[in-house]
């Protein structure tokens, strides 16, 4: 497709997540990790990663379903597996 995924993270997700998957203070003190992390790469799906960026997490992370389409949620997952180091 055709969908910038990383302007839609340095839109909506570099706030708390950082412009390179390392939390800013804001996200850190939500309890954001290090996209970097391998360990946690490994044991996490595209579809785990499709169903945050959707439903979020009550006080921590707000859900993206209703602002962000399909779509553009799916371009999302390359730009996050792309933060493993
Ligand atoms: C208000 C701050 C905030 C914003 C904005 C935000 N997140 Fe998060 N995100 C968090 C926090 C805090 C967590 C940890 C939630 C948890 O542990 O349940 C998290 C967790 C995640 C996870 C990990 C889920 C897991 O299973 O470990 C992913 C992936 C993620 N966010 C992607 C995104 C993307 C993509 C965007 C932009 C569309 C985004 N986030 C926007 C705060 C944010």
């Amino acid at each position: 497709s055709n969908i910038d995924g990383m302007k839609l993270f340095l839109q909506h997700c570099k706030t708390c997540h950082g412009v390179d998957g390392n939390p800013t203070d804001l996200g850190e003190g939500l309890g954001a990790r290090k996209f970097a992390d391998a360990e946690w790469q490994a044991k996490t799906s595209d579809e785990r990663i499709i169903e945050q960026i959707n439903e979020g997490t009550p006080e921590m992370m707000m859900p993206f379903k209703e602002k962000l389409t399909p779509e553009e949620v799916k371009a999302l997952v390359p730009v996050v597996r792309g933060f493993k180091k």
